[in-house]
């Protein structure tokens, strides 16, 4: 099972999503994360420490053998990224089948996982295409701000073209509400737009805007680890089991 958590929305809660549900699954299935996106925040939530890796997502991209670039960490695997990762962007430019680069690497490991989880960057660029086109689904969390449901129609459509021009069979996992607060309007106008819009597709789950993530995240390890009883945590959790529901009906 591989899962894409991806918004090409910048700071919606795709790291710490990826890094909470991995945590999590991880307390009862083998779970591997990989990190794609150039800033390696979910590489800095797990405490990795980014100089010391010799084989990264950056080699993987390049050069195959994502065995070697592993790192066991609190009972999960993690392919951690580095910044280099932001150079393979033009050194892959023009190769053949560049959309599968990640597919190939992952369909070599997959038996080994329960959970794959995938976390990808703020754009629809190629590595966040590796992401899709390696996946059987995505999960995407939406920020309970102004503006959160712009772009949500064009990466829907992302789906559509990684199904039918690269004949893979993604499916929309779901989408989930992060970093609500319920004091301010535009949380609640964003929620009730997106349950307007995409009611079936909309976790149950809300996910509040909690000082404990980014307490956890400076830390060095996800919150649910961190403070398993703060709020984000609790809704992670209460996530984790959502998403453990919808993948057996799926
Ligand atoms: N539930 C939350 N409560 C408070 N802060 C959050 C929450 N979720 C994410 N954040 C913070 O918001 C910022 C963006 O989140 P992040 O997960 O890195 O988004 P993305 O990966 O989509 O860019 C980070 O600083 C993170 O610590
Ligand atoms: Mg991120």
């Amino acid at each position: 099972m591989i899962i894409s958590i991806a918004n090409q929305k910048g700071g919606c809660g795709k790291t710490t999503t990826a890094a909470n549900l991995g945590a999590l699954l991880s307390e009862k299935h083998k779970v591997l994360l990989v990190d794609i996106d150039p800033q390696g925040n979910l590489t800095t939530h797990f405490g990795i420490n980014k100089a010391d890796q010799k084989h990264t997502i950056y080699d993987v991209m390049l050069n195959g053998r994502i065995e070697e670039a592993i790192v066991r960490k609190d009972g999960i695997d993690i392919v951690p990224s580095t910044i280099d990762l932001a150079g393979a962007e033009v050194e892959l430019t023009g190769k053949i089948g560049r959309e599968y680069i990640l597919d190939g690497e992952l369909k070599r490991i997959v038996k080994r996982y329960d959970y794959i989880i995938i976390d990808t960057p703020p754009s629809l660029g190629v590595f966040t295409i590796n992401a899709l086109v390696a996946s059987d689904y995505i999960l995407i969390p939406v920020q309970a701000e102004f503006f959160a449901l712009e772009g949500l129609t064009q990466l829907l459509r992302v789906i559509d073209l990684v199904n039918s021009r690269l004949a893979k069979n993604l499916k929309l996992l779901g989408m989930v509400m992060t970093m609500f607060n319920s004091r301010t309007r535009s949380s609640n106008e964003v929620l009730e737009d997106v349950r307007k819009y995409y009611s079936k597709q909309l976790f149950r789950t809300i996910i509040p805007r909690n000082v404990t993530v980014t307490d956890s995240t400076m830390a060095g390890s996800p919150a649910v680890k961190y403070r398993r009883n703060a709020p984000a945590s609790k809704a992670y959790a209460e996530l984790a089991k959502e998403v453990k529901r919808r993948l057996r009906v799926k």
